[in-house]
């Protein structure tokens, strides 16, 4: 059977519309996702909603609607927004679907005999949905020390999952794993954590105060802390406990890479791995923790004003051109800035000049000298192996969760193409009516064209099918397998189909 890969972005909050960091995770896992299909893993793209807690239920009150209306209306947003950024995904999960519900309630009567029922003080960010011990936050100033708003103290009585006997065993697997938390800044600020005692995780809310939430089995009072109701998507999407797809996408996969952003790596670095190991289940293969896209060097904010609207910004650029440059421009891992200006260098550079210009000068040509056919010829060796590297450098720089160094590799072989145009110019052989040479050098160049629609297709899908019709295939780019679909050629006398220039370029 084919190999099991399990990916996961985080569950979006529906308080506010999707903007960009919402985008990015999930534009990086959809490309992940299509590349180990392209390979012909068996994969699993999970994202969804995260529909609970304090900050949905005021978001809600202050439209004057009921949080289930609120919470229909919104996931809806996310569900249009992915469609239009052609996200692959196998599961979209809504963490107030009854299915997830059950899930929580199984996993909380689990863990009942090790949770502890008691009365605690902690401080609370509610956008951060995220409690801190006393001493990590400055009592006079009362600020969250995640994201600089206000905290407020509570006191309650709540379930608690005590963190601390496990914090030996995390730290261990951590140092063992040097692959479980990545990039490395992350991984060491997480065992940074770790040399502090661990306060208990309260699990619960008083259903008084919270009432939106998932009630708890055991006691009609209380609801579940959004955090762990939230986390617990990651394998009640996989039907745990009683179903084969956790065996398949959970344990022979080796675990789930989730791609997370920097802000929650303490939940899925410290609270995640630990509610598995008191369930007694095996750990994430990884949790790779991305960098924050900033607007003029600040956060964005409802508040500055300057929140980007992925779907505006797509329907003013294009969607490859906004996918290009969220995977192209920044290292994944790191912040980047996202501009405007930054967005049309880009397309200009890159996807007008480079790729755009070498499809459409090829098809041109075929058109011009050749009757719109593909001429007689056959593959050149040298192109047929730059292709084989490109394939190389586009595999492991996703492997290694670096798709800017996947597309550099495949940009190598676009500009040797364009390079090599330039090289044999084929304009003098036509007027020099070298037609067998013009013909083979055309039919060299539209192959090369098709493997780069090949790799093209996981980042920039849309492009690449264009670009694998204008070349005639009237086949599904999408079920193309590699590297074995490398090995095989464009067909001689094969119809073009020329269409407008892919990325016009942009003042
Ligand atoms: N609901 C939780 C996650 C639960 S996962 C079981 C949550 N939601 S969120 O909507 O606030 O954030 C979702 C993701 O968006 C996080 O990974 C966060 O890092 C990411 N981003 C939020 N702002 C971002 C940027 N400006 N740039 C990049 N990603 C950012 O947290």
């Amino acid at each position: 059977m084919a190999k099991p890969f399990y990916l996961t972005t985080p569950l979006y909050y529906v308080n506010a519309k999707p903007h960009i960091g919402h985008a990015y995770t999930t534009v990086v896992a959809d490309t992940l996702a299509r590349a180990h299909r392209q390979r012909g893993e068996r994969v699993f793209l999970l994202t969804g909603t995260d529909e609970h807690g304090e900050k949905i239920s005021q978001a809600a009150q202050e439209q004057g609607i009921s949080a289930k209306e609120f919470v229909d209306r919104n996931s809806d947003t996310f569900h249009s927004l992915w469609k239009l950024l052609n996200i692959s995904y196998d599961k979209f999960i809504r963490t107030s679907d009854p299915a997830h519900q059950v899930v929580v309630q199984k996993v909380l009567e689990k863990l009942k005999p090790q949770l502890e029922l008691g009365s605690y003080k902690f401080w609370y960010c509610v956008p951060c949905e995220t409690s801190f011990g006393l001493s990590e936050v400055e009592a006079a100033k009362a600020l969250c020390p995640q994201c600089q708003r206000p905290v407020s103290q509570v006191e309650e009585e709540d379930y608690f999952l005590p963190l601390e006997k496990h914090r030996a065993w995390l730290k261990e697997t951590i140092q063992k794993n040097p692959n479980f938390i990545r990039p490395e800044s992350r991984r060491n600020e997480v065992l940074g954590m770790l040399t502090n005692e661990l306060p208990a995780l309260c699990v619960t809310r008083p259903k008084e105060r919270v009432p939106w939430g998932i009630p708890v089995p055991f006691s009609p009072n209380h609801t579940t802390y959004v955090w762990f109701d939230a986390l617990i998507n990651y394998i009640s999407a996989l039907e745990w406990p009683d179903n084969e797809k956790f065996h398949h996408y959970w344990e022979e996969s080796g675990g789930p890479l989730h791609l997370v952003g920097k802000d929650i790596i303490r939940h899925h670095c410290l609270y995640w791995p630990i509610i598995l190991h008191a369930l007694g289940l095996p750990l994430p293969k990884m949790v790779f923790a991305h960098g924050w896209w900033l607007v003029k060097g600040e956060k964005m904010s409802k508040s500055k004003g300057n929140i980007v609207d992925p779907q505006a910004v797509v329907e003013a650029y294009g969607l490859d051109a906004v996918r290009y440059f969220m995977l192209r421009d920044v290292p994944f891992g790191d912040d980047g800035i996202f501009s405007e200006e930054a967005l049309i260098k880009r397309i200009n550079s890159d996807l007008a000049n480079d790729l755009g210009n070498l499809v459409y000068r090829t098809l041109t040509m075929i058109e011009k000298h050749a009757g719109g056919k593909i001429p007689a010829g056959k593959p050149d060796s040298g192109l047929v192996e730059l292709a084989a590297q490109a394939e190389a450098g586009v595999w492991s720089g996703l492997s290694n969760l670096a798709p800017g160094d996947a597309l550099k590799s495949l940009w190598e072989l676009i500009t040797r193409a364009n390079k090599l145009v330039e090289e044999r110019a084929p304009w003098t052989l036509a007027k020099e009516g070298k037609r067998q040479e013009l013909e083979s050098f055309l039919y060299q160049l539209a192959d090369t064209v098709r493997a780069i629609a090949l790799l093209l297709w996981p980042f920039l899908p849309g492009t690449a099918e264009s670009t694998w019709k204008q070349l005639g295939f009237t086949t599904d780019l999408g079920t193309q397998h590699l590297p074995a679909a490398l090995k095989e050629h464009i067909p001689p006398g094969q119809a073009i189909s020329k269409g407008a220039p892919l990325f016009p370029r942009l003042q």
